[in-house]
């Protein structure tokens, strides 16, 4: 589908790695639902989970098995014993344990390497569209990135994109150069700016890499919270500590 600019670049560059030498460092994610209903979680490399509320899902992505990486969420799935059915949002070819990415519209979170400064890139990407809220950010001490997109997109979404359960990105909708950016050059639009406006650290088009890719040394751990907690009330707390 369409990746973030700055991931095809350095698939590139992590294939040439791969033939160097593969690299030990790895990336622990928690995925975690804290979601009032239920999810069925996805990850590229990693497959797929069904994660009620509270529930976590970890996984490990090692650069010798995938380059680049995705998670998100699937909604509104029924699958039989044998992992075989279908979800709402972001069904993966009809298998609980995904091999191809999602369908639009979903949320994304997205994982890549810069092998050249031994830094892991990480967005959220709206440009596939939007189905449900999410925070990324990591866990280990050397880096502190919080990145989230909490708005309620769905519920503000232009009349043109709505879909069940989601938001779509209007190059599914319309199919246009401007808007599926298929000339490799384009530019923010006004739906991309729907999407910036209310979540302004994540991608909304091709080329917002200034704004939306963010990066921590190779080798930190993440989190992906869907339906995060809001961050007001955690502020909040740490102010009533300090009073104490
Ligand atoms: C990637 O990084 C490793 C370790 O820093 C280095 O040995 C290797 O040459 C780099 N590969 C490329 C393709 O830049
Ligand atoms: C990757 O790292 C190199 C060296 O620090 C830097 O010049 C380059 O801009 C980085 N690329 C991306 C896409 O962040
Ligand atoms: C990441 O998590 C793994 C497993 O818990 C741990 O061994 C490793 O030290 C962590 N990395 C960092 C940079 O904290
Ligand atoms: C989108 O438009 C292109 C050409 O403009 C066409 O080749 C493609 O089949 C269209 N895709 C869909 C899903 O309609
Ligand atoms: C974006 O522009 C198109 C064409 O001018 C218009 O039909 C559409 O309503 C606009 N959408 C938004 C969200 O402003």
């Amino acid at each position: 589908m369409r990746f973030c600019k700055f991931l095809s670049l350095s698939i590139f560059r992590l294939i040439s790695l791969h033939f160097i030498t593969p690299s030990t460092l790895a990336a622990n994610f928690n995925i975690i639902n804290n979601c009032p209903y239920t999810l069925w979680a996805a990850a590229k490399p990693g497959g797929g989970l069904r994660l009620d509320q509270g529930q976590t899902w970890t996984i490990n992505f090692q650069p010798a098995v995938g380059d680049t990486g995705r998670i998100w969420a699937r909604t509104s799935c029924r699958f039989d014993g044998t992992g075989r059915g279908k979800c709402q949002t972001s069904d993966c070819g009809g298998v609980l344990e995904c091999e191809v990415d999602g369908q639009p519209p979903n949320t994304l979170a997205e994982f890549g390497q810069n092998n050249s400064s031994n830094m892991d890139l990480i967005d959220i990407s709206l440009i596939d569209g939007f189905n449900v809220p999410m925070e990324f950010s990591s866990t280990s001490s050397g880096c502190t990135r919080v990145i989230g997109c909490t708005a309620d997109i769905n519920g503000l979404c232009p009349h043109q994109l709505r879909a069940p359960g989601g938001c779509h990105n209007p190059c599914t909708v319309f199919n246009t150069s401007e808007y599926c950016c298929n000339t490799g050059n384009c530019g923010p639009t006004n739906y991309s700016r729907f999407f910036k406006d209310r979540c302004p650290d994540a991608y909304s088009y091709t080329f917002d890499d200034p704004s939306s890719s963010f990066q921590c040394p190779s080798g930190t751990n993440y989190s992906v919270v869907f339906c995060p907690p809001a961050r007001i009330m955690k502020l909040l707390l740490v102010c009533d500590d300090e009073d104490l």
